[in-house]
Parts: structure tokens; sequence; C-alpha cells
């Protein structure tokens, strides 16, 4: 397309009271400006410059490859800001400025302003909406034949100017000729800025026609200056992202209450319940059922897979028909294979566990590969580490594990062998055979009556 793109994100953010660089907020886990670099990306545009602060590196960091970039050297205003970003484009072509706090704005917006302004052929044109709540935003002035004539800001406004409803969103275009224009901007005194908007009047008043597009809702142009709003537009992005499963066939219990992140994906047919956050790149199958408060990070899930309540699943794979839960925890580098059990507080870190296997209580698995058809019982615990290294258990297929066993690596547990509850193992156990490692019972007659008459008697 014959456009030119300038992202502004040089501001300081001093509204959010924060040490990150405003536009780095995430919204459902992705930073906001990442949605309008991912948005304005489709209009396919001749460039795209993203002005921003020198000391913001992070920020220059997440724009590598993705834009070109003009570091504005003081944050002087939006206008000032403009400028910069205008001397690193290189084709003469019409400017869509954006602000990088404005994630919500659609592309199908942006297409239709675009739309307006090439069929209007105004040398400058905005994007504006209505809202109840216009404080943060510049008004837009128009005059009696409702011709645009300024924007004003907040600061500057009028107590009649600020009853106006309709306000910059903070997206222009403006044609090569009106650029000049910026040079004639004159530093805002109470705010000691170069104030963009400006640049409506100085236009109007040398016979540009300006012109101002209410086309799109507040839902879209949304600016976000406080981590109030940041919370508001989290929850418009996080409604469409929900819908958008929904959509596809995701039953979700109570959408305003489950958090999922922009690039996961779900099957049909999966039930998520409320206060489940799923993030990063997670892959969910189809007819699984997360239950409530569960949290999956960067996983992929198969087909007909359980998570039961409270759960957290970090970096890991479980395939087709396994449960897991409730409770329990699977740390980064965890394979569970087909059909296997993991149960109540048992955690699982980089490890391997083989189809049919079941681990159900209050179990620690940690640098372990473990077989097929393996019972883990209650309270076993992979002693994987001697304060300096780790090691590794291996279980062969067909063990049984037998209660509260501590498996002290580097230790192999060989097919078919069994582990008698409550032992010790710190030899490589043979197959099929039995392990006992634990002091035989005694029994002392009489010992328990004697021991009640001796304290009766004082
Ligand atoms: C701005 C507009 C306002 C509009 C609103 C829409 C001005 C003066 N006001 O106000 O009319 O209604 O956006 O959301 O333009 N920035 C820089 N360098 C700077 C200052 C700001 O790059 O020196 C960037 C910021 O990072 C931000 C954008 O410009 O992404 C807008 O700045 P911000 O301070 O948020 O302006 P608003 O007060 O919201
Ligand atoms: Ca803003």
């Amino acid at each position: 397309m014959n456009l030119n793109v300038i992202i502004l994100a040089a501001g300081l953010g001093t509204r959010m009271k924060s040490d990150i660089p405003k536009v780095l907020h995430p919204l459902c886990g992705t930073p906001m400006i990442q949605y309008v670099i991912d948005t304005v990306k489709k209009l396919r545009p001749e460039e795209i410059v993203t002005v921003i602060n020198k000391d913001h590196k992070p920020l220059k960091e997440l724009l590598k490859d993705k834009t070109s970039i003009a570091i504005q050297k003081k944050a002087l205003g939006t206008a000032d800001a403009l400028r910069t970003g205008i001397r690193t484009i290189k084709k003469r072509a019409p400017i869509l400025v954006i602000n990088g706090d404005t994630p919500l704005v659609r592309l199908e917006t942006l297409k239709r302003f675009i739309k307006l302004h090439r069929a209007e052929q105004s040398p400058i044109s905005i994007l504006s909406f209505i809202t109840e709540a216009p404080s943060s935003y510049g008004r837009i002035i128009r005059d009696k034949a409702g011709d645009v004539i300024a924007i004003r800001e907040q600061i500057d406004a009028t107590p009649e100017e600020r009853k106006i409803k309709e306000v910059n969103s903070g997206i222009y275009i403006i044609e090569p000729e009106a650029l000049e224009l910026l040079r004639f901007i004159k530093k805002n005194i109470k705010k000691g800025e170069y104030f963009l908007t400006d640049i409506v009047s100085i236009g109007v008043r040398r016979g540009l026609k300006v012109r101002a597009y209410p086309v799109a809702e507040e839902e879209d142009l949304l600016g976000i200056n406080t981590r109030k709003e940041l919370s508001i537009a989290s929850a418009i992005m996080r409604k469409r992202i929900n819908e958008g499963f929904m959509l596809e066939g995701v039953t979700i219990i109570n959408p305003e209450n489950t958090y999922i992140e922009k690039d996961v994906r779900i099957g049909r047919d999966t039930v998520i319940y409320p206060g489940v956050h799923i993030e990063g790149k997670s892959v969910i199958g189809d007819r699984c059922i997360i239950y409530q408060n569960v949290r999956i990070s960067n996983s992929i899930i198969g087909n007909l897979v359980v998570i039961k309540d409270s759960s957290v699943i970090e970096e890991s794979v479980i395939k087709d028909g396994s449960q897991i839960g409730p409770f329990a925890h699977l740390r980064p580098g965890t394979c569970i294979e087909k059909n296997v059990k993991i149960g109540n507080f048992v955690e699982v870190k980089k490890s391997s566990i083989g189809e049919g296997t079941k681990a159900m209580h209050l179990t620690y698995i940690g640098d372990a590969e473990i077989g097929r058809n393996v019972n883990v019982g209650a309270g076993t615990i992979t002693c994987n580490y001697d304060g300096f290294k780790k090691y590794k258990t291996i279980i062969e297929d067909d063990v049984f594990i037998g209660s509260d066993t501590q498996l002290v690596a580097p230790v192999r547990i060989k097919q078919g062998a069994y582990i008698g509850a409550g032992s010790t193992i710190t030899k490589d156990v043979p197959e099929h055979s039995l392990a006992l490692s634990r002091t035989p019972q005694r029994h002392i007659p009489e010992w328990a009556k004697k021991h009640r008459q001796k304290a009766k008697k004082g």
C-alpha cells in the first residue's frame, strides 16, 4: 500500500509509574506495541518506523527485525516524535501516524479510515471516536458548519470544550505536503512539549482541509496511559480472544474469568473452567477438560486430557488420554505419554513417564525416565540431588514401587521388579526381583499394657 506508518512510542509513560517502557506492558501476555505492529503490518505499508527513547533498550530489542527504529533524543512531545520518525522514512508517501499505546485498534478500522481519507483527499485526516469519558484525550473542535478547526488537549480546553465527547484517537493520516506544518508547532507552555495535535489549527489557518472520522468504537481506540486503562484494555482483549475460541468450538464456562493468551491453540469440544490461565505458545487438543485454577504455560497437550483443579503445567508435553491433578505440578522438560495418571500433590520435573503409568499421590519425580505400566506408590521420592549435582533415576516397564520409597539416584530399577514399601533404594534392582530395605519389624509382647499401667501410677 502506498503508505508509511510511524508508531510513536518514545514517551516516558510517567502515568504508568513503572520502570518498564509503557508500550512493553503486556495485554493478555503480549506487549501492547506488538499488537499495533501486527495490525499495521497487515496493511502492507512501504515502511514502518517506530519512534523510541534511547534508554528503552528492551523495546529496541523487541523491535529488532520488525520495524525500522528512530530514536527521539528527548521526550519533547508527539510532534517532535513524528519529526524524528519522518527523518528515517525513505519513500515519499502519506503517513499513517499511530500511538504505540493504542493496541486494541483493528485492521478493519484502519482500512475504513484509510478509505475515507482517500475518498475525501484532505491533507490531514484524524480517526476520532465518541466517549463518555473524554478527559484523557484531545477534543475535536468543530465550527458551526461542523468542520474540524482544532484538537484541544485537556489542559488547554475551556470548560465548554471539555464537554465535547468526540476525541482524537492519536491515529492520523498526513499527506507529505502537510508535513512541513510540523515546524510551525510551538512548545506548549504548560506541558513543555510540542503537541502534534496543534498541526490541525495551523493547517486550518493556512486553508488546509482537515477531516475527523468518528468511525470506530471506543473499544477499538482506547489509549493506555495508566494501569487502570491497562486493565480495561486487557479485559477487552481477553473478551476478543475468548470469543474467538468459543466460535471455534471451545467451551469456556466463564469467559470473564478465563485468561488465554493470543498465540494459544485449543481444539474442539475442549471445556475450560473458570480461573484457568493458558500462556505462551501452548497447544491443547480436542475434548480435553481443564478444571478451575489451572495454569498451563508453553505446553503441548493432546486429546482427551483431563487436568484437574489447581494444577500447574510448565513447558511440558502431555499425550492423549492422560489425567493430571488435582494439585499437580509438571515442571519444564516433562513428557507424559498416553493414558498416564498423575494425581494429587505430585511434582514431576524433567522426566518422561511411559504409557499407562500411575503416580497418584504425594510424589516427587525429578530427572527420571519411567517406563510403561509402572505403579509409583504414594510418597515415592526420587532423590536426584546430592547438593552439588543432579542424577538420573531409571525405572523400566511394569515395575511396582511400594509407598514411601526413596530412590537414591543414580539408580535403575529393572523391568518387572517390585520395591517393598518404605524402602530406601541405593543400588540397581535386578529385573523381576523384590527389593526391600527396611529394618525388620519386631514385637515386644505385653509392652503396651505395662506402659499404660506405669503411666497410670504416675
Ligand atoms: C495523545 C494526544 C491526544 C489523543 C491521545 C490518544 C497529543 C498532544 N495528544 O495524548 O490528543 O487524544 O493521544 O490516545 O498528541 N510519545 C513520543 N514522544 C514524546 C511523547 C509521546 O513518542 O515525546 C508517544 C508515546 O509513547 C505515546 C504517544 O506518543 O505512544 C502518545 O503520547 P501520550 O503521552 O500517551 O499522549 P496522550 O496524553 O495520550
Ligand atoms: Ca496515550
